[in-house]
């Protein structure tokens, strides 16, 4: 079968490896792709929103399945464009109200209530209501939790440690800090204890469960500073027991499908759960409609099973939970960023020549591009290094090794990713 893959960054670069080890895959296309994924397909250079372009390179190149790493253009409806046009197509990514269980925190939070799944508490408010919202805030107490609703590309959030901050916070959201997607508002109860991700595949009715991780947001190490894209992860995670598993699936993974499809809402595709644990109980961050970065280059290189065939199965109604096979192995991976990230960086560092790798070892390229044959940066998160090791210990040495024999000016990445779960 001749698969799409949509995205360019380092989670795109690991599902285009994992893909390109399944006997199932024909030719591989990757929208836009980048200089890591030419390597295991074809880089298809144009724009992701062009839908009708899309549909055009499927039906020239005989492309049976569609893969969307990212959540924009699902939000977009890329999906449901290319329902109408391609009945028989594969797709893997939700329709646009699907992508809502991301795009939007204020309709997350409703469907989470609705459905009796365990959250923070939470109130929503508009443009004029910036009085009511602080108001709300302060009863809730320090630190106060604001979330634009839509889309903020991981800055949308943010917890603030003060009245005058909170105060401040409130305002300059609503007058339109993020635009459309802080044009209104959810505040809601600070949650205190430690995150994880879960990841399923589902048609909507079955689903299996993928390996879970942890990701470490913060650019400095000890977890301070502020808030990036993601710089590294770690998969198992070991606090992530069958029992607090068992509760997961119970109260909040069944629960979510159930409420879709009461909702009227199909939804095939991965959930990417974000989760905290509270006191030996989870209750759910957020939501995403898609696989996250770079948790997904660790449960890549952890998962045994075949991707395709899973994604296949999800198309067919016959997934499988007993189908999957994880190594049991652990992962570990480190983003190598540009020096200034999350602030301002300069692109276009040239990249020296990549060491060599073991089987076990990976380079996934993130924010990398080719310029007259050069490797050169092109992004904040330049490279995300992933490997595998018979314990957490190992698998972070051998990443901190190889991230120390990547070069470019102003490279920089954290060693302690990993380090609060030893
Ligand atoms: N209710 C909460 N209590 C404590 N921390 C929170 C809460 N909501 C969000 N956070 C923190 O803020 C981060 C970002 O929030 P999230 O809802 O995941 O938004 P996004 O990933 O879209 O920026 C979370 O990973 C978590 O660390
Ligand atoms: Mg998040």
């Amino acid at each position: 079968m001749n698969v799409l893959l949509i995205g360019s960054g380092g989670r795109e670069h690991a599902l285009a490896w994992k893909l390109s080890r399944s006997p199932l895959l024909g030719q591989l296309f990757i929208w836009p792709g980048n200089p890591g994924t030419a390597s295991l397909g074809e880089n298809i250079p144009l724009p992701v929103d062009d839908h009708r372009a899309v549909s055009d390179l499927i039906h020239q190149k005989g492309i049976g399945m569609v893969i969307c790493g990212p959540e924009a253009p699902l939000a977009d409806g890329l999906m449901d464009f290319l329902a109408d046009r391609h009945p028989d197509l594969a797709l893997i990514g939700p329709g646009r109200s699907g992508a809502r269980l991301e795009s939007s925190k204020e309709f997350a939070k409703e469907f989470m209530l609705r459905h009796g799944i365990p959250t923070a508490r939470y109130r929503s408010f508009g443009s004029r209501e910036a009085e009511e919202a602080i108001s709300f805030a302060r009863s809730l107490g320090l630190p106060a939790v604001i979330k634009a609703d839509g889309l903020a590309a991981g800055k949308g959030v943010v917890i603030a440690q003060t009245r005058e901050e909170t105060e401040t916070e409130i305002r300059a959201m609503l007058e339109g800090r993020f635009g459309q997607a802080s044009e209104r508002l959810v505040i809601e109860e600070f949650l205190s204890g430690i995150e994880f991700s879960v990841f399923v595949l589902t048609n909507g009715d079955q689903y299996i469960l993928l390996p879970e991780a942890k990701d470490y947001k913060r650019i400095g190490e000890g977890d301070t500073g502020p808030n990036t894209g993601g710089m590294g992860s770690v998969s198992p995670v070991p606090f992530a027991d069958a029992a607090l598993m068992d509760k997961v699936r119970d109260r909040i993974i069944e629960p979510t499908l159930r409420g879709l499809k009461q909702d009227g809402i199909p939804y095939r595709g991965f959930i990417f759960f974000g989760l905290i644990r509270v006191q030996g109980d989870p209750f759910v961050i957020e939501y995403n409609c898609r696989m996250g970065d770079p948790e997904t280059e660790s449960v890549m290189i952890r998962l045994e099973s075949d991707l395709l065939q899973h994604c296949l199965d999800c198309h067919q109604n016959e997934l499988n939970p007993g189908s999957v096979r994880v190594s049991s192995s652990h992962a570990a991976t480190i983003c190598l960023v540009s020096g200034g990230y999350p602030g301002d960086f300069e692109k276009g560092k040239k990249i020296e020549a990549l060491p060599q790798t073991q089987p076990e070892e990976h380079i996934f390229f993130s924010g990398v591009s080719s310029k007259d044959g050069q490797l050169v940066t092109s992004g904040g998160r330049v490279f995300a290094v992933s490997c595998l090791g018979q314990d957490q210990l190992a698998a972070l040495d051998q990443a901190n090794r190889l991230a120390d024999l990547i070069q470019f000016e102003g490279k920089y990445f954290r060693r302690d990713i990993g380090f609060d779960l030893k």
